[in-house]
């Protein structure tokens, strides 16, 4: 069974949405298994995350979703504080090769989420991970998805608080079906 972990942050409950819709793309394939984790402030101790029961099931992922709102232009505090926690396995190089992902949302069309993007995209990069790039181009897609346009990553902008846009959540669906359908590739190889 290939696995794959979507890791991510939310406060009012958008960012989870989209997790939660990259979880089910995933599952939309045979053979893979999507979770979704929540990063949760209760975890983080005089600044410092520790859950170390997380950071085992991500071991055992063939590949990592990484998911944040965009706060302040860049991932909350509560996920950099995971992304810093993760160190320990930059040191033991335990995700090397793992697929990874990156999703985040922000109240603006251009509120700086690619920052947000790339900083995702630079942590999964000092990890050894193999990064995923959105591969739909809006133009050319019936659906209407990626509709921030966005190669790196998905962008999503908020509807209404807490709740996501159709096209950013069906873009999500198609993020965790090409993870998913990646990984599936690679098995055979
Ligand atoms: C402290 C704070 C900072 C924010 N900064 C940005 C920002 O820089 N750009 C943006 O587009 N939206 C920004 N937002 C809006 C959030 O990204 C947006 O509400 C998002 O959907 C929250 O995700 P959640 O529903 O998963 O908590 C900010 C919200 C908060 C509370």
């Amino acid at each position: 069974m290939i696995k794959v972990g979507v890791v991510y942050h939310s406060v009012c409950g958008s960012t989870r949405t989209l997790a939660e819709a990259i979880v089910d793309g995933i599952n939309g394939n045979p053979g893979c298994e999507g979770g979704a984790f929540a990063i949760e402030g209760a975890h983080i101790i005089q600044g410092r995350y520790h859950n170390p029961e997380l950071m085992l099931r991500l071991d055992q992922c063939d590949g990592i979703v990484f998911g944040s709102p965009t706060f302040m232009g860049s991932v909350s505090a509560q996920f950099k504080a995971f992304m810093d926690a993760a160190s320990e396995r930059y040191s033991g190089r335990g995700w090397v090769d793992k697929l990874s992902a990156g999703f985040t949302i922000g109240s603006n069309f251009s509120g700086d989420q690619l920052n947000t993007i790339s900083t995702l995209q630079i942590f999964a990069s000092q990890m050894g991970m193999l990064w995923v790039p959105l591969d739909i181009v809006p133009s050319q897609d019936a659906e209407g998805r990626n509709r921030s346009g966005c190669q790196s990553g998905l962008v999503a902008v908020l509807e209404s608080e807490g709740a996501v846009h159709e096209l950013d959540y069906h873009t999500a669906l198609y993020m965790g079906g090409r993870i998913g359908r990646l990984l599936g590739r690679f098995q055979q190889l």
